[in-house]
């Protein structure tokens, strides 16, 4: 009997060591220490023992089942440990490796060009306006000299709401605007998008967007338009830039002019992109005026302002040497990643 039990221990050792999860483990201590186990049987042939056997064989019995018990419970124990480990290793979150990058978006050339504007601007001590886009009637033509039967309406033509509601066709609406809410001295630019209904072709398009600028005060003379425009195409441009103020007219300045800026491929010899001008228009400007002045309850007797207006697309194409407009409002990632 003292060989089984000791056939029994070392089959249970056996039988641990290669025990590789919790089920096994269960079949284990069935198997030995179950109703029909090993250990039990053996311990049922007790009775056919002598009395001075029994208490030893009962001891090593004892020592051989708490044996396997504890055993187990070791075996059972570093199982849970292992399992846990594992889990731990599957789960394992690697904080040094590289993430997926978001894609960042680009600022569009338009507003690139913008903000380059506005921050000359602002240096030379501009604030920023707003106006509607969709815009009364009176803001954008009747308050501008332009009455209903005005041929500047023509060259303006835009998209109309009803009889008074149109889509502005020029930021010079927002002059009128600043000048109702505003006392002098008044020095803004106002950017933004204008509409007109022409066609979309390489240099047009229904959608464009202007800039605008306005400076009302005491002595204000054509002298202050020229070197704020200078200073700004100078600035944008280089030194180098030479500007030219050609007569024109427009029903809200007076004396009005349209500026050109020396080419800036042949900086004014003439070549194909001034078309042998070498100059290139770039805005509408003049001395606001004194109709308009009056109708937004500014004193002529004390005041004086001028305004000009450009287009921004103009200035972009020719920043960036874009020779078609119609790629900046195509949304198409390939031209536009390359700003
Ligand atoms: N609003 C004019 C245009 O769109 C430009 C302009 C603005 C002219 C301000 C003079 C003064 O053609």
């Amino acid at each position: 009997m003292k060989e089984q039990l000791l056939a029994t221990k070392e089959k249970a050792k056996e039988a641990l060591a290669g025990a590789g999860s919790l089920a096994e483990l269960e079949d284990i201590r069935i198997a030995l220490l179950g109703k029909k186990g090993e250990l039990t049987a053996v311990l049922r042939g007790m009775g056919a023992l002598s009395a001075e056997e029994r208490p030893v064989i009962g001891q090593l019995a004892n020592e051989v089942r708490s044996f396997i018990e504890g055993g187990i419970e070791e075996k059972k124990a570093s199982l849970a440990s292992a399992a846990r480990e594992a889990k731990l290793k599957e789960e394992r979150l690697d904080v040094t490796m590289k993430g997926r990058m978001p894609v960042l978006g680009k600022k569009h050339p338009l507003n690139i060009v913008l903000d380059e504007v506005k921050d000359i601007f602002v240096g030379m001590g501009f604030s920023i306006a707003e106006g509607p886009e969709v815009e009364y009637d009176y803001y954008n033509f009747e308050a501008l000299n332009i009455p209903k039967d005005h041929p500047a309406r023509d060259t303006q033509d835009t998209f109309y709401i009803n009889d008074n509601v149109v889509l502005r066709s020029q930021t010079s609406s927002v002059q009128i605007r600043v000048m109702e809410n505003q006392k002098p001295p008044i020095r803004v630019i106002a950017p933004g998008r204008v509409y007109r209904s022409d066609a979309v072709d390489a240099t047009h398009s229904p959608v464009f967007h202007q800039i605008e600028g306005l400076v009302v005060d005491k002595g204000i003379t054509m002298g202050d338009l020229k070197g704020t425009l200078e200073t700004f195409m100078k600035t944008l441009y280089g030194n180098d830039a030479v500007l030219r103020f050609r007569p024109h007219h427009f029903p809200f300045t007076e004396p009005s002019a349209e500026v050109d800026v020396s080419c800036f491929v042949c900086g004014g010899k003439g070549c194909r992109v001034c078309k042998g001008e070498g100059f290139i228009e770039l805005l509408g400007a003049g001395m606001v005026h004194p109709k308009v002045l009056e109708r937004c309850g500014i004193d002529t007797s004390v005041y004086s302002g001028f305004a000009f207006g450009l287009g921004l697309e103009r200035i972009v194409m020719r920043r960036m040497n874009i020779d078609d407009m119609r790629l900046l409002y195509e949304n198409d990632l390939r031209f536009l990643n390359q700003f």
